[in-house]
């Protein structure tokens, strides 16, 4: 039986930069899911497909050609080769990932895809339903938040460092906006699963939230 880590929490809890330390330091593969709704809205945004026809937009999450590659600045996402990790990031892309998230027949049709992940020595998985829905066997269960001023304050500081300039006001506005759709919609919610650990970052560096999940693997 492989190993299964799941990582979920709202936008901007750090679980990505967690995730991605945990699996290096395990050696475990990585799935960030958030990178493949992002990858279908970004998608859906090339090809200029309404955002109400559901058909299409599972179709499309269906049958995206994506692969991941891990490198040396972290994994890079692809679609039919071409390398998105970048596009994919922007705000904008994200904000239409948050919708098409929504969407129960888009969910249906990444489920089998995100479960092909798992495969031996183990997996750490990223994402909102990790826990709750995609892997509802996993070893180790962590739910990890951060208030929202906080987690703003780090993508603020984050786009800063990259030149792109926002304001933080606006920054808090999107997540509060995320968080209420992703609590809120009707499939896979975005909530802690029963036996899932809940570890609050607000006060807490990105190497304490490493150390104590890896404390929670080791025991
Ligand atoms: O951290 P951030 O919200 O910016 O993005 P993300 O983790 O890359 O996920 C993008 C969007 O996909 C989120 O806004 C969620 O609504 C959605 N998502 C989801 O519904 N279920 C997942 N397992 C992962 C992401």
């Amino acid at each position: 039986e492989a190993l299964i880590i799941t990582i979920d929490g709202p936008s901007g809890s750090g679980k990505g930069t967690i995730s991605q330390r945990v699996a290096q330091k395990l050696g475990l593969q990585l799935l960030d899911s958030g990178a493949l709704y992002r990858l279908v809205a970004l998608c859906s945004i090339r090809q200029a497909v309404d955002p109400d026809d559901v058909v299409k937009l599972a179709e499309l999450a269906r049958t995206l050609p994506v692969s991941f590659k891990l490198g040396s600045e972290g994994v890079a996402a692809f679609l039919n080769g071409e390398d998105v990790s970048q596009a994919i990031r922007l705000e904008e892309v994200g904000l239409v990932a948050s919708k098409v998230a929504a969407l129960p027949e888009v969910r249906a049709a990444l489920l089998e895809r995100q479960r092909d992940f798992a495969a031996p020595p183990g997996l750490v998985a990223d994402g909102r339903d990790m826990g709750t829905v995609v892997f509802p066997n996993a070893t180790i269960k962590i739910f990890l938040t951060a208030s929202a001023e906080e987690r703003a304050n780090r993508r603020f500081n984050q786009l800063k460092a990259r030149g792109e300039s926002v304001s933080l006001a606006r920054l808090l506005e999107d997540i509060q906006e995320r968080d209420s759709r992703d609590m809120n919609r009707q499939v896979s919610p975005l909530k802690p699963a029963e036996d899932a650990v809940i570890i609050d970052s607000s006060q807490m560096g990105i190497d304490d939230v490493q150390d104590a999940i890896l404390a929670i693997v080791d025991n």
